[in-house]
């Protein structure tokens, strides 16, 4: 089966090509060779290589830059899945694409639900959400799976912002008043092509909206402490700093961020038999992975 996958160089795409199964050919573009924004290229490109299958990992994920980019925000976002959209129901092939909690106003108290009621805070939430009502509208055989604080050994997160904070500080603050759920792209990855399997073998799946992320929630601070543990243990930092819990009005950012970024990932499990992993263990798998490069 030929996947083309978008966004092919982002932490997600690089987890999609490295992972991918046995009988699949991956066709992976980077935004030079696919510019998903690009209605002309995508349809010309799609043509082309007559793919089975699309995942999309492209996307404008810079969260602050999109308040003062906003167009170029909802081109990628909103008009490029669209286009993506567009080329796969005229292949009749289906779409697999990624979305985030930014969707939701992150004042919940209970994990969202797939059915529960949006409300984006900000340019890249509601872009997210727009390329997701596109996807919905365009493409009969469509899976979006909304996930959340995303990290991996390639890329820029914040595993590795706190890795490199702990190498230049003795102390720093971090925040302890949002709630959410560390992602690896790696399992990411892998949830999607068990998607793809499944996919392959039936012919078809149900079709919609999930959420998918790593358990159990933490705060930005645990998700620190935690790194800066693991990170010590494999001798990625020679001492672990002081930690202290901030408040977000201490650590002000362009965009808001959600409060509350829980996600209820129980549809995916009981419709598809995908679990969320343990973020901790996918976690030392990455942290494993930075030593070994800095090994090598
Ligand atoms: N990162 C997170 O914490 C997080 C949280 C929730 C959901 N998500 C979602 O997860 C998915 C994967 O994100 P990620 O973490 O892998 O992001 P990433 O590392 O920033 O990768 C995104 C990729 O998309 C590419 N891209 C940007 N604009 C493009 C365009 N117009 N055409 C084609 N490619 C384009 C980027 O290429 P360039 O670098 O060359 O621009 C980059 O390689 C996205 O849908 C994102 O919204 C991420």
């Amino acid at each position: 089966m030929r996947v083309l996958i978008t966004g092919a160089q982002g932490q997600l795409g690089h987890e999609l090509m490295r992972l991918a199964p046995q009988g699949f050919e991956t066709v992976g573009m980077g935004s030079a060779e696919l510019d998903i924004s690009d209605a002309g290229r995508v349809a010309v490109l799609v043509a082309e290589l007559q793919p089975q299958l699309i995942i999309n990992a492209a996307a404008y994920t810079a969260v602050d830059k999109a308040e003062s980019d906003m167009e170029r925000a909802w081109a990628v976002n909103r008009d490029g899945v669209a286009h993506l959209a567009v080329a796969a129901e005229r292949l009749s092939i289906p779409l697999l694409h990624i979305s985030t909690d930014y969707v939701f106003a992150g004042d919940a108290r209970e994990p969202y639900r797939e059915c529960g009621p949006t409300g984006p805070t900000g340019v890249y939430g509601a872009s997210k959400l727009g390329g997701e009502l596109e996807l919905a509208a365009k493409c009969s055989r469509y899976m979006i799976l909304r996930t959340s604080w995303v990290f991996a050994a390639q890329g820029n997160n914040f595993v590795k912002t706190m890795l490199r904070l702990g190498r230049e500080r003795d102390q720093l603050g971090v925040v302890a008043d949002q709630q959410g759920c560390p992602t690896s792209a790696a399992s990411i990855a892998r949830a999607l092509w068990t998607l793809a399997m499944q996919y392959r073998d039936l012919g078809s799946l149900h079709w919609g909206t999930y959420h998918f992320s790593g358990t159990p929630a933490c705060t930005w601070h645990e998700f620190a402490l935690e790194i800066f543990r693991q990170g010590h243990q494999q001798e990625l930092i020679t001492k672990i700093p002081q930690v202290r819990g901030i408040d977000s009005v201490e650590y002000p950012t362009p965009a808001k961020r959600p409060a509350w970024s829980v996600m209820d990932c129980s549809k995916l499990r009981e419709q598809l038999g995908i679990s969320q992993p343990d973020w901790r263990l996918e976690l030392a798998a990455v942290i494993t992975e930075l030593a070994q490069s800095e090994v090598a």
